[in-house]
C-alpha cells in the first residue's frame, strides 16, 4: 500500500525520491507525486497511473529543483485515483505539505472543524489533505509542538512525511501503526515506507516506533517521543543489497522468487535443525509449557492464513493437540475467548498487515503472549510479539507470495515437530527421521521448480477459461486453498478451492464441459476418495489437471494432464505441492498479459483494515 519517501541532502531530491518511489512500487499503487523547496519556494507534481507517467512529466526529476522533498505511491482508500487525490497534499498557505501512509478515521469531524475555521479549500476527497490543514491550523510557529498537537488530535494510522515552508532545512516524519524507517546517509538523510527504496543510498537504518517523531537534517537526525521528550536511537546495519530486491534476468519478481525457494527454505531450516534438535532464537516456551499446551491458535491473514490451515494439519497430525485457524479481521472483532496453556501464533510476511497486528494486540491486551512468525526484521508485529520465529526468505517483491510462503510453511513443520517431540507423540526415531525429511526438503523444491516448465504448456492451453476449482482432501484441501488464491490474484480468473468431499453438497453444479479442476492427490489414506472425486466432475466435463505423487501411474490414465512430485512423507508434501500451482497460476498470468507482479487492486503491504 501507499508508499513514502524522503530526502534531505547536498543532492537534487527530485530524482532520488522518483528512484525510492520505484523501489516502492511492489507494494501496489495507482498514482505518484513528489515535492520538494527551493528558495522558498514548494513545487508539487502528482498524477493518476504509473509512475513512469510522473517521470515523464517531470524528465526523471531533472525538471524540479530542491535538496529536500517528499514522494508518494497512493493506493486509494479515501477518493478514486486522479492527479487531485495523489500526494503530497498541502494546506492553502502552502506552509505544510505532507505524504501519508494509512488511515485518518476522524478526518470527517476534524475537516467539518477546519471548515468552520476557514481553513478551506479542501481539494481533494482524501483524509489526508486533513492533516496539511490541520498543521496550519494548529502552527504556533513550532513544527514539532504543531506535529504533536496534531497527532494527538487525528484519530487511526499514519506514517507522515512533511515539509514546512518555514523550515526550508528540516525534513520531519512521525508514524503510527504504518511502517516507517530512516535511513542515515553521509550529509544527507532519509525516509521511507521500507528498506529497499533507500539501499540505494545507505544500508544504516533506524526503526521508528509508534508516535515517534522524527526530525532530519541532512547531517543529523533527532527523536522524541510523544512528549517531545528526546530519544536515543541505535541504528541498524543490513545486510542485504539492492541487487537481491532486483529480477536478476528473471522476467518477473514472482518468478525470480519461485526460484528462490529452496534457498528461503532452506536458510530459514538449516541453522535451525540440529542432529538432534530443533532451536528457535527468540522462542520463550520452555519445556513444561510446551508439555501443558492443550491447543494452538493462529491468526493470519491471506496466504499466510493459508499457511495457519497448513500447519494446523501438520500440528494436529504430528503434535495431537487442536488447532484453530482464524483470519485476522475476524478475529479482532469477534471478541475472542482466550486462554491459558494455548499458544497463540501470528504469521505474515510483511509484519505490518493492519488486521494481524491488531489482532495480535487483542491477544497481547488480554494478557495472552505471542509467537510471531514474521520476514521483514524489525517489522511492527516482530517487534511487539513476545516471541519471534523469522523466516529467513529475503525480500518478497512480488504482490503474491512464494517464496515467503513456502519459508512460513517450514517453520510451522519445524514447529510441529518441536512441539511433537515435547510432548512425546512422536517416537525419537520418528522424529530423528523428520528433522532429516526437512533437511532435505530445498532439494526436493529445487527438483520440483526446476521441473516446472512443463505447466506452460499447460497454461497456454487453458489462458481463456472462465472458472477453475481446486479440490483435494486433508492437508491438500489446505493446499488447494493456496493454488486457488494465487491463480485469481494475478491471472484474474475466477477460482475456487473444495474439500473434494465437498463438491457434492452444491458446487458440482457448476461442472460442466470446459471448466477446469485442478485435483491433488498426495495423501495415501485418501486417495481413492478423490480418484473417485475426481471421476466425477470428468464424467460431467471438466478438465483435469492433477498433482499426484510421483509413482501413481494410475492417475495418469483418469486425468488430463498430471504433475509428479517427488514422494516424501505425506505431512510435508505442501512444500512440494504448491510449486506447480505456483507455476501455473504464473504462466496463466503471463500468457493473458496481466500484470504478475503488481496485480490490480493489490497492494503487498495491507497497511489499511
Ligand atoms: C497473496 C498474499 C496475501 C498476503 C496477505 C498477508 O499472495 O500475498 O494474501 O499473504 O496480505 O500478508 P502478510 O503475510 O504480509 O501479513
Amino acid at each position: 500500500m501507499c508508499g513514502i519517501v524522503g530526502y534531505i541532502g547536498e543532492k537534487k531530491a527530485a530524482p532520488i525520491l522518483l528512484d525510492g518511489l520505484s523501489k516502492l512500487e511492489y507494494r501496489g499503487y495507482d498514482s505518484a507525486g513528489i515535492a520538494t523547496i527551493e528558495n522558498g519556494e514548494l513545487s508539487i507534481e502528482k498524477c493518476k497511473g504509473r509512475l513512469q507517467n510522473l517521470c515523464d512529466k517531470i524528465q526523471n526529476g531533472e525538471a524540479l529543483q530542491g535538496k529536500i522533498g517528499i514522494g508518494h505511491t497512493r493506493w486509494a482508500t479515501h477518493g478514486a485515483p486522479s492527479d487531485l487525490n495523489s500526494h503530497p497534499h498541502k494546506c492553502s498557505q502552502s506552509l505544510f505539505t505532507v505524504v501519508h501512509n494509512g488511515i485518518i478515521e476522524n478526518y470527517l469531524p476534524l475537516k467539518e472543524e477546519l471548515t468552520v475555521h476557514k481553513h478551506v479549500p479542501f481539494v481533494s476527497e482524501t483524509d489526508t489533505e486533513v492533516i496539511a490543514h490541520l498543521l496550519s491550523y494548529y502552527y504556533n510557529g513550532n513544527v514539532l509542538e504543531t506535529i504533536q498537537r496534531v497527532i494527538n488530535a487525528v484519530e487511526g494510522s499514519f506514517a507522515l512525511g512533511i515539509l514546512c515552508r518555514d523550515t526550508p532545512n528540516t525534513l520531519y516524519a512521525v508514524k503510527k501503526d504504518s511502517p516507517l524507517i530512516v535511513g542515515k546517509g553521509n550529509g544527507e538523510n532519509f525516509i521511507a515506507s521500507d528498506i529497499p527504496a533507500l539501499l540505494n543510498y545507505t544500508k544504516d537504518f533506524y526503526l521508528v516506533d509508534d508516535g515517534d517523531i522524527v526530525m532530519l537534517k541532512k547531517d543529523s537526525l533527532f527523536f522524541f517521543d510523544r512528549k517531545l521528550h528526546p530519544l536515543k536511537k541505535e541504528p541498524f546495519v543490513v545486510d542485504w543489497d539492492y541487487s537481491q530486491a532486483e529480477k536478476g534476468g528473471y522476467a518477473h519478481f514472482m518468478l525470480k522468487e519461485i526460484h528462490e525457494q529452496q534457498k528461503a527454505v532452506n536458510d530459514t531450516v538449516s541453522e535451525r535443525i540440529g542432529e538432534e534438535d530443533i532451536v528457535f532464537e527468540d522462542f520463550h516456551y520452555g519445556e513444561d509449557e510446551l508439555k501443558a499446551l492443550h491447543s494452538i491458535r493462529i491468526v493470519a491473514c491471506g496466504s499466510a492464513y493459508h499457511v495457519g490451515v497448513i500447519g494446523k494439519y501438520v500440528i494436529e497430525k504430528l503434535a495431537r493437540i487442536p488447532v484453530e485457524v482464524d483470519v485476522a479481521s475476524e478475529f479482532r472483532y469477534k471478541n475472542p475467548i482466550l486462554q491459558k496453556d494455548v499458544m497463540y501464533i501470528m504469521i505474515s510476511q510483511s509484519g505490518e498487515t493492519a488486521d494481524s497486528l491488531a489482532a495480535m494486540r487483542e491477544i497481547r491486551k488480554q494478557g495472552y503472549k505471542v509467537l510471531a512468525v514474521v520476514n521483514v526484521l524489525g517489522s511492527s508485529i516482530a517487534r511487539e510479539a513476545d516471541s519471534v520465529i523469522y523466516t529467513h526468505a529475503g525480500p518478497e517483491i512480488a504482490v503474491a507470495t512464494t517464496k515467503a510462503f513456502s519459508a512460513q510453511l517450514a517453520v510451522m513443520d519445524m514447529l510441529a515437530l518441536k512441539i511433537a517431540h515435547v510432548k512425546e507423540t512422536i517416537t525419537k526415531d520418528a522424529y530423528k527421521e523428520a528433522l532429516m525429511t526437512l533437511r532435505n526438503i530445498p532439494a526436493r523444491i529445487e527438483t520440483v521448480v526446476s521441473n516446472a516448465d512443463k505447466v506452460k504448456k499447460l497454461a497456454s492451453r487453458l489462458k481463456n477459461v472462465g472458472s477453475v476449482f481446486f479440490i483435494g482432501r486433508d492437508i491438500d484441501y489446505a493446499v488447494c486453498l493456496e493454488g486457488s488464491l494465487k491463480l485469481k490474484e494475478i491471472s484474474y480468473i475466477h477460482s475456487e478451492a473444495y474439500a473434494a468431499g465437498e463438491l457434492k453438497h452444491g458446487t458440482i453444479s457448476l461442472i460442466e464441459e470446459g471448466v477446469v479442476v485442478v485435483a491433488i492427490v498426495t495423501q495415501p489414506h485418501v486417495r481413492e476418495k478423490v480418484i473417485s472425486n475426481i471421476k466425477e466432475v470428468k464424467t460431467r466435463g471438466a478438465f483435469v489437471f492433477a498433482v499426484a505423487n510421483e509413482g501413481d501411474e494410475e492417475i495418469r490414465d483418469i486425468v488430463d494432464f498430471v504433475y509428479y512430485i517427488p514422494k516424501t512423507n505425506p505431512v510435508y508434501t505442501p512444500s512440494l505441492s504448491v510449486l506447480p500451482l505456483q507455476v501455473f497460476a504464473y504462466c496463466v498470468a503471463k500468457e493473458k498479459g496481466c500484470d504478475i507482479d503488481k496485480p490490480r487492486n493489490l497492494a503487498k503491504s495491507v497497511t489499511v483494515e
